[in-house]
């Protein structure tokens, strides 16, 4: 039997895969795509399992996909103990960039897909950049997933809406059957306009089981192509893009607690060294303000990563990129308006110059803690690539914010919660104490 021939996209996939997969933090519940991107994101998680001892349960979409997370060493779940996901990450075949709609499906996996897709608080699609299209339906045929009862009756149906159906089968002839034992109908409809009311009228009809059309879903694309990384959100859409591992790659912005309105959107950047608590306080700020959280920590290169991972600290040069990542972001979120926190180790006074450029100009909120509270926690602490190994450069490094500095610095011997509680009095009330 020959072998297929190599796929020539599959860098940019496994690109796009590596940075969707950089989103998943320690103890999420993850939904875990079908196809040949998803694959790469599986076997990243796999890796992050096993090297950097991130700890997940995840609900695979395919039986296929559960066989690859099983051998990678990813835990499973189910709905009945995980209703609800943090993140699911998938492949698609078609994205419209303008709305983030997605055809799903040429893989037979549809069905499952959704129901993770609509159980997860963030929908994260991959893929590499051929997979956009000004409407649905320009390239692709859309699958739908039918009983296998009465089929013909249902392509016929599906037919008087304007498709040419063709029903999936395989090499030999024999139907193609999905992991639940129904058909799939291949639906030419040619470019969709209203994809809405197309969605409406096939759910409508007897039989159908699900459509590909997944309308609104998606959170967020990450895709790779020649032109880098390219990150869209359906609130920024492809005037807000940005070609590196850069922009929109943040949760989005909600609406703000009680206790947290009436606070003006702004910049802040989290700093300290590892181990101080960033990423929790940062995130513990956007769910109480609402405003979009990053984790500079995912916008390092690869190559970062694997330096940090085998102990190495990182110097400069390294860091430049980063910092340009770091700084884009920001501006993604100058530009939005809606605020914008970024947990970022921000060491040196050179640093947060760089994140200050172009008349930037965040709020610093630098953690602190000593040394041995940090130790405790680093070595606590899994699913992370740093090794607390790295604490004595990062210390080493650290040049705390001068007095000319807009920056604010608070003591982290105090639970994150309190720490959240003593910032946002602060930023409703900025001559308030406490801060030390
Ligand atoms: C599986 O049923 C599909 O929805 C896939 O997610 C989709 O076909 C994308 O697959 P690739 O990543 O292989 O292009």
């Amino acid at each position: 039997m020959s072998s297929p021939p190599p796929d020539p996209a599959a860098a940019f996939k496994q690109q796009a895969a590596i940075a969707a997969a950089a989103l998943v933090r320690d103890g999420m519940a993850v939904g875990l795509g079908t196809g040949s991107t998803a694959k790469f994101v599986v076997a990243e998680l796999g890796r992050r399992v096993r090297e950097e001892g991130l700890r997940i349960r995840a609900i695979p979409t395919s039986v296929v996909t559960e066989k690859q997370a099983r051998e990678e060493g990813i835990a499973l779940t189910t709905f009945g103990e995980q209703p609800e996901l943090d993140i699911a990450i998938d492949g698609a075949d078609e994205i419209e960039p303008r709305t983030l709609n997605l055809i799903k499906g040429l893989g037979g996996a549809l069905l499952w897909e959704k129901i993770v897709a609509a159980a997860a608080r963030q929908f994260v699609v991959v893929a590499d950049a051929s997979k956009y299209v000004d409407h649905l339906g320009a390239r692709c045929p859309l699958p739908v997933e039918v009983i296998p009862f009465g089929w013909e009756n249902t392509a016929r149906k599906l037919g008087e809406l304007g498709a040419r159906v063709t029903p999936r089968r395989l090499r030999d002839g024999s139907f193609f059957l999905t992991d639940e034992k129904n058909l799939i109908l291949d639906c030419v409809f040619g470019p969709m306009t209203q994809p809405e009311d197309t969605a409406k009228a096939i759910t409508d009809i007897v039989g159908v089981v699900e459509h590909g059309l997944f309308l609104h879903m998606a959170t967020q694309t990450i895709t790779a192509g020649p032109e880098g990384i390219k990150i869209l959100t359906p609130e920024a859409g492809p005037a807000a893009t940005a070609t590196a591992q850069t922009a929109a790659m943040s949760t989005p912005p909600h609406a703000p607690q009680p206790a947290a309105r009436g606070i003006a959107p702004r910049l802040i950047v989290i700093m300290g060294v590892c181990g101080s608590g960033k990423s929790t306080v940062a995130e513990g700020l956007h769910n109480e303000l609402g405003w979009p959280w990053q984790d500079a920590d995912v916008l390092h290169s690869p190559q970062n990563r694997a330096k940090m991972a085998a102990g190495v600290p990182l110097v400069d040069q390294d860091r430049q990129d980063w910092l340009n990542q770091c700084h884009a972001w920001l501006e993604h979120c100058a530009a939005q308006g809606n605020g914008g926190i970024l947990a970022c180790s921000a060491l040196k006074r050179a640093y947060r110059d760089k994140l200050r450029r172009n008349g930037l100009n965040p709020l610093f909120i630098y953690l602190h803690a000593d040394v041995q509270v940090l130790n405790t926690r680093l070595e606590a602490r899994g699913g992370h690539f740093m090794p607390a190994s790295l604490l004595p450069s990062q210390l080493e490094t650290l040049e705390p914010p001068a007095p000319d500095e807009d920056a604010w610095s608070f003591s982290t011997l105090y639970q994150p919660a309190e720490t959240i509680a003593q910032i946002l009095s602060k930023l409703r009330d900025p001559a308030s104490r406490p801060q030390d």
